[in-house]
């Protein structure tokens, strides 16, 4: 649903400082679900209370689970064990959320009350095929609307192990399939056609699930239970993004430090991409928080040249190819991402969104498919500034508050309100290294 909240981002050259950024989106959404299902308490620490993490939350309340917020990042969930969730007793709500609306797919196809799965206007026009199809295989009841939400689950079904060669490398729809897999008949067992992120199968693990990898096989056999966990939610690597291209830009002498952030190896292209285009990340003081590897990054302002990203790096920076397509507009020479078709059907498309804004913006580019060719300006500013339209997709109004850094004028940001779905206190943390953002009705 388009709003009345736009962004006022006015040209600035410099950040410096350090931030934290919020805890990990899809480690946040895994922990209420496991943990729901868990036997006996689990207390998550770091947790993202954004909007869409809060749509889980809410929808695991309305299974039965009770669960308590001593503050917004301190959970406390009372797992009911496997096969203690209840009907909800009105549509499951999940907002804005995909990853909780797949997740959720295969996890309540595996009860034994039926559901009903709904979310916002974005949502309501993502593919759910995806997840439906391997889920009937298993001998689920999942229904969907031309291939679209609103998902209706017909509980009481006994699922069956399966086999399942995902056409799309994607970490939902393994996701989904594994979580109906815990309560199947034998294992089941996910083949993805590449590499993409691991977080349930690691928190999976750490619950004390039966869980092999083996290339891009996944083999997870039915538990008798889950154990509950103590778990501590790193820094969203997604939301650093936007922090990392803004130090590359514009960080001053002492460059911006980025503290606690998620460097799980299946999230972090934009490193190796970024890196590649000459940008200056160190990684400090490297460390582990339970299954997950954290550690601070300190980003000096880099002088950028345009690659051909490797395909094989797409789905580890699905999520940041917005903010990277900000950064290639800064660099030298042109950049080509392919193999990105999947970012036509995330919150936006965001190849079409991302080609409007740098249309408006006066950035040279070509749209493909999959993909964009983008011509750099690695002197002056590089955007125009002027007007744009965030489609209500959080990332595409996070990426061009940061292009900012390389404006001639003002760069107003229409649509902005879902920001909160995963990054609130994104505008107080972007003044707060020196970033001119401001928030204002439209
Ligand atoms: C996510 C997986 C990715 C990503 C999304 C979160 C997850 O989606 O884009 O923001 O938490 O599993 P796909 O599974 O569709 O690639």
């Amino acid at each position: 649903m388009s709003d009345a909240r736009k962004f006022e981002a006015q040209p600035v050259r410099t950040v410096s400082g350090s931030v934290a950024v919020p805890g990990d989106k899809s480690i946040s959404h895994r922990a209420l679900m496991l943990s729901g299902i868990a036997t006996g308490m689990s207390e998550v620490s770091g947790f993202l209370a954004s909007e869409d993490c809060l749509a889980t939350l809410a929808a695991m309340r309305a299974l039965g689970v009770r669960i308590e917020q001593p503050s917004p990042t301190d959970v406390l969930v009372h797992g009911v064990g496997l096969h203690g969730m209840r009907a909800a007793n009105r549509a499951l709500d999940m907002g804005n959320a995909g990853t909780a609306m797949r997740l959720f797919t295969g996890l309540l196809s595996a009860q034994a009350f039926d559901s009903q799965l709904i979310g916002d206007a974005s949502l309501m026009k993502r593919p759910m095929e995806r997840v439906a199809k391997p889920l009937r295989e298993m001998g689920a009841d999942v229904r969907t609307h031309n291939g679209t939400p609103p998902v209706d689950i017909g509980g009481g079904r006994t699922l069956r192990g399966i086999e399942y060669r995902m056409p799309v490398a994607s970490a939902q729809v393994k996701s989904a399939v594994l979580l109906a897999g815990l309560y199947a008949d034998a294992a089941t067992t996910v083949v993805a056609p590449a590499i993409n992120r691991d977080h349930s199968e690691r928190m999976l693990q750490s619950c004390g699930v039966l869980l092999t990898t083996d290339g891009l096989r996944t083999t997870l056999q039915p538990p008798q239970e889950l154990a509950s966990q103590r778990l501590n939610v790193p820094g969203d690597f997604s939301s650093a993004a936007f922090f990392i291209v803004a130090g590359l830009l514009g960080a001053s002498g002492e460059g911006l430090l980025i503290q606690n952030v998620g460097l799980n190896p299946t999230r972090t292209g934009l490193l190796d991409i970024l890196r590649s285009m000459g940008g200056n990340i160190d990684v400090l003081n490297p460390r582990q928080s339970g299954a997950e590897p954290v550690a601070d990054l300190l980003v000096r302002a880099s002088a950028l040249r345009g690659i051909e990203v490797a395909v094989e790096l797409v789905p580890l920076a699905i999520d940041e190819l917005p903010v990277l397509f900000v950064a290639a507009a800064c660099a030298r020479g042109e950049t080509v991402v392919t193999g990105a078709e999947e970012l036509r059907v995330k919150e936006s498309d965001r190849i079409a969104a991302m080609s409007a804004g740098l249309q408006a913006m006066a950035v040279e580019h070509q749209v493909l498919p999959d993909g964009m060719r983008i011509q750099g300006r690695a002197e002056g500013p590089a955007f125009g500034g002027g007007e744009i339209d965030s489609f209500g997709d959080h990332r595409i109004a996070m990426s061009f508050a940061i292009a900012s850094l390389r404006a001639a004028k003002a760069i107003s940001i229409r649509d902005v309100a879902n920001v909160a779905t995963s990054f609130p206190g994104f505008v107080s943390l972007a003044r707060s290294v020196g970033l001119d953002v401001r928030e204002a009705a439209a």
